[in-house]
């Protein structure tokens, strides 16, 4: 049967005794629950993040992870909804799930995060797959073990929460893989309304992580042997604790806690000079900032209601360069927004070009039902859109390879990341400034840091041969 929302007391922060509640549950379904789950992450590194605490309450409740999906006893989707694509995806890989469901009745299957957060969202999807067995959104994420109880017991749980102020839960377990990098949320949520975007709706209203909650995790990592944490927020150069602080001031707070830090995603109209400050004169911030632009028309930026012009972010570059020398600068595009004519998406190509980005992710708009640039005239049609799409990646990636090559030759400290597809001897670090190289090396583990000349490029990758370790 479906549920009532839950509703909580007000307040940001979770009531401990609501973790301690859900935490009771956990403690009963590892009694006589267990089994083997897979989680199937969809959309941006929050999702991973989220999947991470779902990964980590599932293990506390005696659930191990399966070697791949078919042989698993629940199988959670969590779902991205940024763009068409990503819904069509997730629709497609959970009706494959009937034939194995109708094999094994007594498959759980789940489905939560952004795409559920829309209105008629789980209505649509128990259409089209009504074997779902339990369906939660974002702000509900800290009750999935009561969730999971009901649809161990037959129910068929269902918990959006409306309200879009949110909460914090602290305390909830998480498992994270890989041994050297760790993601930490600093914030959630979001108040910008670009107005081609739909996170503001599913992810709630911007709420920040009081200092401590956030220092304490990362002291933790740290003494796991975590090199790397990325600080993450939809906009974290608005990190607001109550009781006061900025983000400036927790990068100073974090400073030395792990060798490296990165953060994303900063918006360019919060980016502050105290903020380039705390960059440049930190030894742990890497030099590396992805700054999506989105557009290179003051038209389009203005329709976007993204809050600054194209000088002002060419401007922002420019102070980043001077104080950050080498910094790694990477940006979002979106091609074919409403109302863009050939000569705004010109433009576009033209600050692509004078801002000498390392790499960019390059998106066509896509149409979100909600947010106000669905509802804009001029919307622009298919087939414009992929055309002015691949003349800007193609633009891209002639600067990027550029970059890369201009690398031959230098020296770089990199932090190994993980083992390459090539082989057991062959790894991939990264540059502070969030380059990928390609080098061998005997006896190298994930987590160690190496110096590396750079001894030829690819179209987004370099090749490095070990200098020392
Ligand atoms: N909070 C981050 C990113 C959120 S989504 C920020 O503000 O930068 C990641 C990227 O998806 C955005 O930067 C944007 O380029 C893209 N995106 C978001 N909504 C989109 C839409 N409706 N169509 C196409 N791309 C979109
Ligand atoms: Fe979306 Fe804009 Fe918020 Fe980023 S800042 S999540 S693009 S509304
Ligand atoms: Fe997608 Fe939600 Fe992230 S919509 S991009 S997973 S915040």
């Amino acid at each position: 049967m479906a549920e009532a929302a839950h509703t909580h007391s007000r307040g940001i922060l979770l009531p401990v005794a609501e973790v301690e509640r859900q935490r009771g549950i956990m403690d009963q379904i590892a009694a006589s629950a267990g089994g083997r789950y897979w989680v199937n992450t969809y959309g941006c590194q929050m999702n991973v993040r989220d999947s991470q605490t779902l990964a980590g309450m599932l293990e506390e409740m005696s659930y191990e992870k399966a070697s791949k999906q078919d042989e698993a006893d629940l199988i959670l989707f969590n779902t991205c909804c940024v763009r068409e694509n990503a819904e069509r995806r997730v629709f497609g890989n959970i009706g494959h799930l009937q034939s194995l469901k109708k094999e094994r009745p007594g498959l759980i299957v789940g489905v939560c995060g952004c795409m559920m957060q829309q209105d008629g969202s789980a209505e649509r999807l128990l259409k089209s797959a009504p074997f779902v067995n339990l369906i939660f959104g974002t702000q509900s994420l800290y009750r999935f073990p009561e969730l999971l109880q009901g649809a161990l017991n037959g129910e068929r749980p269902i918990a959006i929460e409306s309200d879009p102020q949110g909460v914090i839960a602290e305390g909830l377990p998480a498992q994270r893989e890989g041994n050297a990098r760790a993601f930490v949320n600093i914030m959630f949520g979001c108040n910008n309304f670009c107005s081609y975007c739909i996170v503001p709706y599913v992810r709630g209203r911007e709420r920040s992580r009081a200092t401590e909650d956030i220092l304490r995790e990362i002291e933790a990592l740290s003494v796991q042997g975590i090199k790397e944490v990325t600080l993450l927020g939809q906009n974290v150069n608005s990190y607001a604790p109550q009781g006061g602080g900025s983000f400036p001031k927790l990068l100073k707070r974090l400073e030395g806690l792990v060798p490296r830090l990165r953060f994303m995603t900063s918006h360019p109209k919060d980016l502050s000079d105290e903020l380039i400050e705390a960059m440049a004169g930190s030894k742990t911030v890497c030099p590396q900032l992805h700054l999506p632009v989105q557009a290179g028309s003051n038209v389009i930026l203005q329709a976007m209601n993204r809050g600054y012009t194209r000088e002002k972010y060419l401007e922002l570059i420019q102070k980043l360069r001077a104080a950050v020398p080498d910094i790694g600068l990477s940006t979002d595009f979106i091609a074919g927004f409403p109302g863009e004519t050939e000569e705004d998406f010109a433009q576009t190509l033209n600050l692509c070009t004078q801002a000498r980005f390392d790499s960019a992710f390059t998106f066509i708009y896509s149409r979100r039902s909600g947010t106000k640039a669905a509802e804009m005239e001029g919307q622009v049609p298919s087939k414009v859109q992929h055309e002015r799409l691949s003349r800007l990646i193609a633009l891209q990636e002639g600067i990027t390879a550029k970059r890369l090559r201009a690398m031959e030759g230098k020296e770089y400290e990199l932090l190994i990341e993980d083992h390459s597809r090539r082989g057991k001897q062959d790894f991939m670090g990264r540059t502070g400034s969030g380059i990928a190289v390609n080098l061998r090396g005997g006896g190298l583990r994930p987590g160690d840091f190496v110096r590396a000349k750079m001894v030829a490029s690819g179209a987004n990758t370099l090749r490095g041969e070990l200098l020392s370790q």
